[in-house]
């Protein structure tokens, strides 16, 4: 289990739904991790951070803004690997969110271009919706779509495809660990319809009245998994996703039910 034993790696964007999972199972598996966050000054974004196991001996923040020039120079130096997160992540169910779209394939092509250019082993990472339970306390708009389904809001998100974000994490860990790792992984665990998630959601909490899907059969696509599980990389029932993301957003006081 203790695989990162003696080795550094830095996290990007720490205090973030994924990259939250992502430096709780680094320390868990014994890397010494470098992560930066804005503002290690507020609670809301490192409380949940310094509590993990190993954390104390292990975790060291650094301040760092992707808009400023050099920021992240201290918390790469010495480290085998970075994770590279940080990124404003702004989803809205009205918006066609053609510019967040647009702002993720130049920033991978920037990401290509520089590590080609400076010799970096580059491998991306490509998830679609993640699910499943949040460690930092903010609600992240693709469980916020879940939330609103359990309250009876309909929303186009149901017939998405999923991924868990404990999938995505441990993807990010193998993609590094695994020497023979390269190129882009795209990791999607589900594509269902709407009509196939209220069934599971319904089958789990049977006395809620939950919304109608909207476009529910829209999904007719599958996205191969053939390469990510070459890594070793599995994925999650995606009963036991939504059931965790909900039973998290329970326990954070989001939702009452
Ligand atoms: N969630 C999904 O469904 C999903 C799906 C596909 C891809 N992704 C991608 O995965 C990555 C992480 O997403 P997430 O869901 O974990 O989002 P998140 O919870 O919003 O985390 C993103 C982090 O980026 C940091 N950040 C934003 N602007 C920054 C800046 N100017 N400088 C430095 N840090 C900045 C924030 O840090 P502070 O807290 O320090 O402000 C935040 O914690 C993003 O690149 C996102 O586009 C997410």
């Amino acid at each position: 289990m203790s695989t990162g034993q003696g080795k550094t790696v830095c996290v990007t964007g720490a205090s973030g739904y994924i990259a939250s999972w992502l430096v709780k199972l680094l320390l868990q598996k014994g890397y010494t991790v470098k992560a930066t966050v804005r503002d290690p000054k507020d609670p809301k974004k490192t409380e949940h951070l310094r509590s993990l196991d190993g954390a104390k001996e292990r975790l060291h923040l650094f301040k760092a803004d992707l808009l400023e020039e050099g920021a992240f120079d201290a918390a790469v130096d010495g480290c085998q690997g970075v994770f590279h997160t940080a990124s404003p992540v702004l989803i809205s169910v009205t918006d066609p969110q053609i510019w967040y779209v647009l702002s993720k394939i130049l920033a991978e092509e920037a990401g290509w271009k520089f590590a080609e250019g400076n010799g970096i082993d580059m491998v991306s990472m490509n998830p679609r919706l993640c699910i499943g339970p949040l460690l930092n306390p903010t609600l992240m708009t693709s469980v916020e779509q879940l939330l609103n389904v359990m309250s009876g809001t309909p929303t186009p998100f149901l017939n998405y495809p999923f991924v868990d974000v404990r999938d995505v994490a441990s993807a990010h860990i193998q993609e590094f660990e695994v020497p023979s790792a390269s190129g882009r992984y795209c990791l999607v665990g589900h594509v269902v319809d709407g009509f196939d998630t209220l069934k599971i959601l319904r089958q789990l909490y049977p006395t809620l009245t939950l919304a109608e899907a909207v476009n529910p059969s829209d999904s007719k696509y599958q996205v191969s998994q053939e390469k990510a599980k070459g890594l070793g990389i599995t994925f999650l029932p995606l009963e036991t996703s939504l059931r965790d993301t909900i039973e998290s957003l329970k326990e954070k006081g989001f939702i009452k039910i």
